[in-house]
């Protein structure tokens, strides 16, 4: 099980890291959550420009953000208590942040960009290159990691999605709308699903988990018969 690689992939908060979570606990694997990578980015973006980061040219953006990887070091760290990963931005602990509204709203525009796709799929490719690994994220299995040996397509209704991110929400912006909520992932699948690089995509070889109705257990008991058949 030390070699083994598995990916998942789905759209936002379609429930694919808790899944990726639980079978990381389950069998032993680390968890590695690619949408945190390009989150943490962001982040990083945003704090520099601030509310000009949305005046930018993708132009303008890529020529700056050239200049920055070197300085750019995103990083998990396990948490000891919950023995979950922690992102991590230059050694700063940047888990609650990079999940806001706010970096939600710029996050896919960032993801788009040829030069931050490749800078972290390599570091992505590197995390998995010893196997021992679940990543999740929208391109893992398709385009990271195409040899895995498991791959997942998790799916659920919109319903159900916007109702998981206010809840994880709840905590750190209490004043989020359900309609502010639904808005921003119908915009987020718009351009994970209709960019040109790696988009969004279910592969020909990945198992389909549909996760509405189902408890956090019962997907999991799903996954993990799946898995244990092709293995
Ligand atoms: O998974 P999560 O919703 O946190 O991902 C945040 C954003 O990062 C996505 O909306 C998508 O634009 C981008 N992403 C990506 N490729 C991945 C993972 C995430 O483009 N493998």
């Amino acid at each position: 099980a030390n070699q083994l690689v598995i990916a998942i992939d789905g759209q936002s908060s379609s429930g694919k890291s808790t899944l990726a979570k639980a079978i990381a606990k389950a069998l032993g694997l680390v968890h590695i959550d690619s949408g945190a990578m390009y989150r943490a980015l962001t982040l990083y973006a945003m704090r520099y420009w601030g509310d000009k980061l949305t005046q930018l040219s993708a132009q303008e953006l890529e020529g700056w953000l050239q200049t920055q990887y070197a300085h750019m070091q995103i990083s998990f760290v396990k948490d000891p208590q919950t023995q979950q990963n922690q992102t991590h931005l230059n050694q700063e602990l940047v888990e609650s942040e990079i999940r806001t509204m706010e970096v939600s709203n710029r996050v896919s525009k960032i993801a788009q960009l040829a030069s931050v796709r490749t800078f972290l799929i390599d570091q992505q490719r590197l995390l998995a290159a010893k196997g021992g690994v679940v990543m999740d994220g929208r391109d893992i299995g398709s385009n990271v990691l195409p040899n895995a040996q498991i791959k997942l397509f998790v799916t659920t209704s919109i319903h159900t999605r916007v109702q998981r991110r206010l809840e994880e929400l709840k905590i750190t912006d209490p004043n989020v709308t359900y309609q502010e909520v639904e808005a921003n992932l119908k915009a987020r699948d718009f351009d994970d699903e209709n960019r040109s690089l790696a988009p969004l995509i279910q592969a020909d070889d990945a198992m389909v988990i549909k996760n509405e109705g189902l408890t956090k257990e019962e997907v999991l008991e799903q996954a993990m018969k799946y898995i244990q058949k092709a293995l």
